[in-house]
């Protein structure tokens, strides 16, 4: 890893013990568990002996998954689905509800980026819709869902965010912005609402990470990046932690630095748009 590299990603401090602990025949519910982040947070997970319920659509990854959670011990079953169908999505929500022993975590992290000017999707409102749909409506759905079950256990919702959101929006990212910011504004009502039952909430903003969604993205090959596993490795802290977020470093500078400057930003960006 580069000095550079280091500095702006430094590796997430984890206490196995703690986590191991904490985990350990807990219930835990993780949606886009098939690949990238998700399925690091899976792995780590069974590695902590925690009882797994997977949600994604590829069904050959869940299969073995559940199948290498079951070799350590851990209970662990999936259901593939298109988190983006509102109808599977409620028979999802009826199932879980009425089939889950408990829920310690629920990790919202299933997600997907869109990125293209607003001239291109003239005729695309769809992906507006899709994108809202998985990154914002489906996390709403599961947490409304499983609102009794963490109540009983005072369990823990994580949310999955962007760093993206905390910076004056960008040009092309119009769909992923918008869900993810709608995301975060959620979660810090929920939040406030669900402290009384002893359910706690969180919001991890994530800088870049070297998954399969990051590399379609050419430009951002050279950049450097966390690894799943340690993104999984954030995820993990942060629903152990009392603090509601996780940013990196250098975005608690830098953001509110971004938003003063925003009209010079949105001059920048309006050059650089044409
Ligand atoms: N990678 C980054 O740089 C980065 C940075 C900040 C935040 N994030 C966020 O981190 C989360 C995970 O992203 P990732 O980088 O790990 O992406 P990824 O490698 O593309 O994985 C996305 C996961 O979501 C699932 N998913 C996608 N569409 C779905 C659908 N319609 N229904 C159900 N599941 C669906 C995928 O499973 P199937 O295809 O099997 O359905 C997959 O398991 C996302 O919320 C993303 O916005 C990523």
């Amino acid at each position: 890893m580069s000095l550079l590299s280091s500095i702006l990603y430094p590796a997430p401090r984890l206490h196995e013990s703690r986590l191991k602990n904490r985990f350990n025949g807990r219930w835990v519910v993780v949606t886009g568990a098939s690949h990238g982040i998700g399925e690091a947070l899976v792995r780590r997970l069974m590695h902590y002996g925690a009882n797994l319920y997977l949600l994604a659509r590829s069904e050959p990854e869940l299969q073995e998954l559940c199948r290498e959670a079951r070799a350590m011990g851990c209970r662990a079953s999936y259901r593939c689905v298109d988190l983006r169908d509102r109808l599977a999505l409620n028979s999802v929500c009826g199932d879980l509800a009425k089939t889950l022993p408990s829920v310690d975590f629920l990790f919202c992290n299933a997600g997907k980026s869109i990125c293209r000017r607003l001239v291109d999707a003239a005729d695309r409102l769809h992906d507006f819709d899709r994108t809202m749909d998985l990154n914002y409506r489906s996390m709403v759905a599961l947490s409304l869902t499983l609102l009794p079950a963490l109540r009983r256990t005072g369990g823990q919702l994580v949310y999955t965010s962007s760093v993206s959101s905390l910076y004056p929006p960008a040009p092309k990212w119009s769909a992923y912005h918008a869900s993810k910011c709608a995301s975060n504004v959620w979660c810090r009502t929920a939040a406030c609402e669900w402290h009384s039952l002893g359910i706690g909430v969180h919001v991890a903003y994530l800088p870049l990470v070297r998954t399969p969604m990051s590399q379609v993205n050419p430009n951002y090959h050279a950049l450097p990046a966390y690894s799943a596993h340690d993104a999984a490795g954030i995820l993990l802290r942060l629903a152990l932690s009392k603090h509601f977020a996780y940013k990196p470093w250098w975005a608690w500078v830098t953001a509110p630095v971004a938003s003063f400057l925003a009209p010079f930003v949105r001059f920048f960006y309006q050059k650089a748009a044409r």
